[in-house]
């Protein structure tokens, strides 16, 4: 396996990259991996690091220690905000976290291991797709608190649930175990913990294996999709088109005709 350790230190994420693929881990087992302002602007430059890193091919989101993938957002912040406050929270949240993370042209994968409550639960929402560890529990339970979902919940958990789970989820306030979840549609895999990166890197190796711009058309299609946003079947004529002018498509269909595996170059 080629380590190639990146050149970021964080304070509150560990990182890893091996075989093209950046494992980020939220780091504050102690406080179960909460999202603190350190956390998001963390996130922040990490997933810009994906962005920006061509050795980074995909990414994966876990949390550290064995119990938490994160138990949402870090409630001892809330106690000084007002209004205003809590609404640039959300926004700084959603713009350098959980959308970039949505409208990555690179995949990014949830390993959720143990809580995924209200933030953490929105956070493994925003991944492309999301596997479980059987300790897993999902659940938004702002409303507990007074409060709404605030890193997309609301729409990210209507769009994978649908509209009477998802209500019933956030008006409850209750937690959902791995099974439930696979059963819903919220992940896609549950595995024992121990086997749950593994998983992860094995569906993500394969994922490396297939052309980058086909990749980030499929990523573009389907948010657009998800999001019930106009004009997705014109969108889809058109990236099928533009792709056939990519060195990547036609060395598909060479190595195809030619009995030989497809080497991409993202061009
Ligand atoms: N924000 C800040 N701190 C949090 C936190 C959060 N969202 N979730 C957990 N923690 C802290 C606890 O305060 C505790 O800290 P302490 O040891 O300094 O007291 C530590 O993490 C361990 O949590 P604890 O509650 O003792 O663990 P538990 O196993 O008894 O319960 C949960 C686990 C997840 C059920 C419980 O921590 C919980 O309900 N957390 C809040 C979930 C939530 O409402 N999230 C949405 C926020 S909008």
């Amino acid at each position: 396996m080629l380590i190639v350790k990146t050149c970021f230190m964080y304070t509150t994420l560990l990182t890893d990259l091996s075989d093209n693929i950046f494992t980020i881990t939220i780091n504050r087992p102690d406080k179960l991996n909460a999202l603190n302002k350190q956390v998001i602007e963390d996130l922040g430059k990490a997933i810009d690091e994906v962005y920006a890193n061509a050795a980074i091919k995909s990414a994966i989101i876990t949390g550290s220690g064995p119990k938490a993938f994160v138990a949402g957002a870090d409630i001892s912040e809330f106690t000084t905000l007002d209004a205003s406050g809590g609404k640039a929270l959300a926004q700084r949240g959603q713009e350098s976290v959980f959308n970039k993370i949505e409208n990555s042209p690179k995949p990014f994968v949830a390993a959720v291991n143990g809580f995924a409550l209200g933030g953490g639960c929105e956070l493994a929402m925003a991944c492309h797709f999301r596997l479980a560890a059987d300790n897993a529990r999902f659940g938004q339970p702002e409303v507990n608190l007074g409060l709404v979902p605030g890193y997309g919940g609301t729409q990210r958990l209507t769009q994978l649930a649908g509209k009477g789970r998802a209500m019933e989820l956030m008006m409850t306030g209750n937690m959902i175990d791995a099974a439930e979840a696979l059963r819903l549609g919220l992940v896609n895999h549950v595995t024992a913990p121990a086997d749950l990166l593994a998983k992860t890197r094995e569906i993500l190796q394969t994922i490396n294996t297939k052309a980058p711009l086909a990749i980030q058309h499929i990523i573009s299609l389907t948010n657009t999709a998800a999001r019930g946003e106009a004009g997705g079947l014109q969108k889809e004529i058109n990236a099928f088109g533009e792709l056939f002018d990519t060195t990547d498509a036609k060395e598909g269909a060479a190595a195809f005709l030619e009995k030989r595996k497809p080497v991409f170059k993202g061009k």
